[in-house]
């Protein structure tokens, strides 16, 4: 199956992006996958400040390919360096009623909490953002879509295109599908959502430190002062990490309410699996990162793959259209 799945380049990823990937890691196994980064995306909210865009971009394919997404088995690329997708938008615009993406139900949702954060998105490039998604999957004639769930309506918007360009016509596209993995929910290290923009997240490639000093920061059981005191595991952030990467988590809760692991403890426990975890990412980004101009070049490489199929996508709907 053709696969593609893309990401707006937020910089360096954090835990909460690994099972993402991991997803990723398993599709490219058995399919053909294009991962890109959208930064045509990321200008529908940032184009009053798109200086951080590009280094955004490197870092993030950076930890891509630190957990292992393979440029031997995967097209990796930039949206922006692949401009037949702005081509494809633009026809897609022209019969694309207005009220389809009007009534996409993030749209309203997201022009209001900008507004609240001083961000004016009311334009014309963000109301397409879901077509020029619609654009950025079906240039590749992709069927399996790795999203989150909050992205699903913008796959059905997709699938309405195609049948809607199908329909108009020519039989161009196919008619892809969401696919929804197993996501796991990391909380950040106050117990919120994991997110950059609150300051809790756990870089993927954190330095052993970093990870038991933020592990270390970890809300736990307030009820917990001496070490005896019974446990509340189920109010602890750190718990809520050993439920999400440690086999003995049973034991952990057992000996919480037990009063028979003190909170120090139970953090050194937690940091020593996430390490686990991360260590080797954090050694294979350090590896990469040593290898002057190797992203680059991966990019350069990817680039020149997914115009092909690109270009020979765009030739079909010219001939559809007659241009
Ligand atoms: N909108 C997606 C997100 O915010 C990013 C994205 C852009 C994307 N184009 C895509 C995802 C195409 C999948 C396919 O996560
Ligand atoms: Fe949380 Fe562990 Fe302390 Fe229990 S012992 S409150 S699970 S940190």
């Amino acid at each position: 199956m053709r696969i593609l799945s893309g990401m707006r380049p937020t910089g360096r990823l954090h835990l909460g992006h690994l099972s993402v990937l991991e997803n990723w890691l398993r599709l490219q196994e058995e399919n053909e996958c294009f991962f890109f980064v959208a930064d045509w995306h990321a200008f529908t909210t940032e184009y009053e400040n798109p200086g951080q865009i590009k280094d955004f971009t490197y870092e993030m394919v950076g930890d891509w390919l630190a957990v292992g997404i393979d440029p031997e088995k995967s097209v990796i690329f930039v949206q922006s360096q692949v401009p037949e997708h702005a081509e494809l938008h633009l026809i897609f615009s022209m019969f694309t009623p207005l009220s389809w993406l009007e009534r996409v139900p993030t749209y309203k949702d997201q022009v209001r909490k900008l507004a609240e954060q001083g961000k004016d998105i009311t334009t014309y490039g963000f109301l397409g953002y879901p077509l020029l998604q619609a654009a950025d999957i079906l240039i590749y004639l992709a069927e399996g879509v790795p999203v989150g769930e909050d992205q699903l309506p913008h796959i059905e918007l997709c699938r309405e295109v195609a049948r809607r360009f199908n329909h108009l016509y020519a039989p161009v596209f196919p008619e892809p599908q969401g696919i929804l993995a197993e996501i796991k929910l990391v909380p950040g290290i106050d117990g919120q959502k994991m997110s950059k923009s609150y300051h809790n997240e756990i870089p993927l490639t954190a330095a052993a430190q970093e990870l038991a000093r933020l592990t270390n920061m970890m809300v736990t059981d307030p009820a917990r002062i001496h070490k005896d005191d019974l446990g509340h595991p189920e109010v602890c952030t750190v718990y809520k990490y050993h439920a999400l990467y440690n086999n003995e988590v049973a034991e952990i809760e057992l000996s919480c309410r037990a009063g028979k692991i003190g909170c120090v403890a139970c953090k050194k426990r937690l940091a020593q699996i996430t390490e686990g975890v991360l260590g080797p990412v954090r050694e294979r980004r350090a590896a990469l990162t040593a290898r002057k101009g190797y992203i680059e070049e991966v990019l350069h490489t990817g680039r020149a793959k997914a115009q092909l199929v690109a270009a020979a996508t765009l030739e079909k709907v010219r001939a559809a259209l007659n241009l």
